[in-house]
């Protein structure tokens, strides 16, 4: 694979792009406009010379990175795309019209793939050309520094789709856990009832948010704990999955805790919006209970 195409400039399109372009392929972005796509090259700028700041890199091989990522206003150049990640919100409407919409200019060989954190990837085939080259390929944030990639088969999804994806991803530097196509599939599948539960022990006052957080970094060596994972993450999303969870499974243990309804709904959102359990108005983060 030499050409790949990123759908969504996001965090999490951001970090696949950046990641990609480290590893010397060439890269487009795009997103709802080309506005919105070069904000997203403008980020990974932003990081790539953090990283020169620290002496991680040179300033060099940081603008080589740069180089190779182009910020696109629509699909017409990934018509030579060999692989296409989608990274764009999740809502399966705005994943199913992205879907059809490229799969017009899709090459024959071209694959297709979703970073969906928990929308069923056999369903999603179908908005594609051809479910045979659809996979889920999930990465996770910080894109650059984890260690993980998903790779997710949908029931059509051939062989040799999942075994050039698989190799992609490698070739990346990640390690593989490759994971049937279940709801959650394996990570968010223990991760949100995770940071699910700390929201109600959070909401039964058993422990504020600093004890909470200081409890599993220090009792289960977690680099963060699970209130300050669910900012980082973005609460709107916690809440997408455990929803997926709760209605594909219709297993009540998922059923989503009320205290993380209300924070999304009063749209404390986490980091992303400046205020979630924490407060990130001011240098450092505050806990807010
Ligand atoms: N590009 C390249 N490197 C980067 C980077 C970037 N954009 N951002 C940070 N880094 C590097 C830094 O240079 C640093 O490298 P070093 O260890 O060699 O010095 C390293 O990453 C750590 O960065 P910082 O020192 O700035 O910050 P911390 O040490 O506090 O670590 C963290 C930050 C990596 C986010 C850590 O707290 C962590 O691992 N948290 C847990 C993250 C996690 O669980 N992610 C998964 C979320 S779930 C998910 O994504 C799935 C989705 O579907 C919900």
């Amino acid at each position: 694979m030499r050409k790949i195409a990123v759908i969504g400039a996001g965090q999490m399109g951001s970090g696949i792009a950046q990641t990609v372009a480290q590893h010397g392929l060439h890269v487009m972005v795009s997103d709802i406009d080309l506005a919105h796509a070069e904000a997203g090259k403008a980020g990974i700028e932003k990081a790539l010379t953090k990283l020169v700041g620290r002496g991680k890199i040179e300033a060099d091989e940081a603008e080589a990175v740069l180089s190779r990522i182009t910020p696109v206003a629509d699909y017409a150049p990934m018509a030579d795309a060999d692989l296409i990640i989608e990274a764009a919100t999740e809502r399966e409407e705005i994943k199913q019209s992205i879907f059809e919409s490229v799969g017009k200019v899709l090459s024959e060989s071209a694959i297709m793939a979703s970073n969906t954190s928990s929308i069923p990837i056999t369903r999603m085939a179908n908005y594609s050309p051809d479910a045979e080259r659809f996979i889920g390929l999930h990465f996770f944030n910080p894109v650059p520094v984890m260690g993980l990639i998903e790779v997710i088969p949908g029931l059509a999804t051939a062989q040799d789709t999942t075994e050039r994806t698989t190799a992609f991803a490698e070739m990346l530097g990640k390690q593989v856990v490759l994971s049937q196509d279940e709801p959650g599939f394996v990570v968010n599948r223990i991760l949100l009832p995770m940071i699910n539960e700390a929201v109600f022990v959070l909401g039964q006052s058993t422990a504020g948010i600093v004890d909470i957080d200081k409890g599993c970094r220090l009792g289960l060596n977690h680099p963060m704990g699970p209130l300050e994972l669910a900012d980082f993450v973005g609460l709107d999303t916690c809440l997408d999955i455990i929803n997926v969870l709760y209605r594909t499974t219709r297993d009540t243990k998922y059923r989503p805790a009320p205290l993380l309804v209300k924070y999304v709904e009063a749209g404390w959102l986490g980091r992303k919006t400046g205020r979630g359990f924490y407060d990130y108005s001011g240098d450092a983060p505050v806990a807010t209970r």
